[in-house]
């Protein structure tokens, strides 16, 4: 079986890949490399945005090495995802054109709103700041860019959408109100924060959920000294000794046993290609046990920054979340 072939179904009857490659972070000077290595390796998934701020870059890529495989656009699952300061029902027809044009396609296979919540459009900015460093939020309510949403379906600019860093309530409101269900939910989720909740929640109602930072996105400009690292956890360790197989693909196997999408970020071709020997082995019922025993730790939410761009930090030392006092804040709620 080729590793296009090990797909989740969305409610859409589309197959979306269980393996993409994430691209948040990836140079310019990288990302050719990266996806052609990717699309020999068999990968036929790419996860994208525009708040990534290398969709162009990625669209000359994509290009390139469609030419040069011979693969064809329609084989490639292509996922975006509308930014915060597009959340205005106005804004969502453009900004896709946008990512469409930037990415050098006609159609997507997944639009997705990036977060719940909205932030207020300031000279094309993507952080848009008032003086003492915070962002200047918007209160559209993320249903209202849901329609918005639906539009891109009816007009085929995309196949499916779909939402992000939502919590289940909020989803909850999107699908009671949608025309059209959400497809998908991504989220962080890792060793380290497995989601086995919100997992359950999303199967049960017929979305996909997508595991992003499945590496605990060990280049992430914020890191803390209390935060567990992956490739040095000794049961991790001890479980990919065992099945001669390293930790990075101990992590994405956990997640694609259980029917969870998964996007690595690499620009490593032996790094890609490592990511995708995942199908030829099974985690036992011990190992998923030692892995859920893991003390649970949460790395992918930006910390808030001072004037001076310095995380803020509490009394207690620990970095204060980005957004927190948004009223559409998703992480309040345990999941
Ligand atoms: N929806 C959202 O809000 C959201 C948030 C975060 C991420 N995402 C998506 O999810 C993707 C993945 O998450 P992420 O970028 O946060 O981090 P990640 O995939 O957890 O980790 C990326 C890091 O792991 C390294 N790496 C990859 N494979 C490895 C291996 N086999 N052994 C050792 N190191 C390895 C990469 O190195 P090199 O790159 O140097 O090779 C990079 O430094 C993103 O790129 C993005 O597409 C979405």
């Amino acid at each position: 079986m080729s590793l296009a072939q090990h797909t989740a179904t969305l409610h859409t009857g589309a197959k979306m890949p269980l393996l993409g490659l994430g691209t948040w972070k990836s140079k310019a000077d990288e990302i050719r490399d990266a996806i052609v290595s990717a699309l020999q390796t068999g990968y036929r998934h790419l996860d994208c945005a525009a708040v990534y701020g290398n969709e162009c870059h990625v669209g000359e890529a994509l290009k390139e090495a469609l030419a040069l495989t011979g693969i064809k656009r329609s084989e490639v699952f292509i996922t975006s995802k509308l930014w915060d300061t597009m959340h205005d029902p106005d804004d969502v027809l453009p900004a896709l054109k946008k990512s469409l044009a930037d990415l050098q396609l006609d159609y997507l296979d997944l639009y997705l709103i990036h977060n719940p919540y909205a932030f207020a459009k300031k000279d094309g900015q993507m952080m848009p700041k008032n003086p003492d460093g915070t962002i200047i939020y918007s209160d559209v309510h993320y249903c209202d860019t849901w329609k918005a949403m639906e539009g891109l379906v009816d007009q085929s600019l995309c196949k499916a959408i779909g939402l992000s860093n939502f919590n289940h309530k909020q989803v909850l409101d999107v699908i009671d109100k949608a025309r059209i269900k959400p497809a998908v939910l991504q989220v962080e989720c890792n060793p380290f924060f497995r989601q086995e909740k919100l997992i359950d929640f999303c199967h049960s109602h017929g979305i996909v959920l997508t595991a992003y930072s499945p590496l605990c996105c060990g280049d992430r400009a914020w890191r803390y000294a209390c935060d567990p690292d992956l490739f040095g956890d000794p049961k991790l360790m001890d479980i990919a000794k065992k099945h001669n197989k390293s930790v990075a693909q101990i992590a994405l196997r956990f997640q694609v046993q259980r029917g969870v999408v998964t996007i690595p970020k690499s620009v490593t071709p032996k790094w890609i290609e490592e990511n995708a020997q995942i199908f030829d082995f099974s985690l036992s019922e011990d190992d998923i046990r030692q892995i859920s025993s893991l003390k649970t730790h949460r790395m992918g939410i930006p910390p808030a920054k001072g004037p001076d761009n310095k995380p803020l930090l509490d009394d207690h030392g620990h970095p204060i979340p980005r957004d927190k006092d948004h009223q559409y804040y998703p992480f309040n709620e345990p999941f």
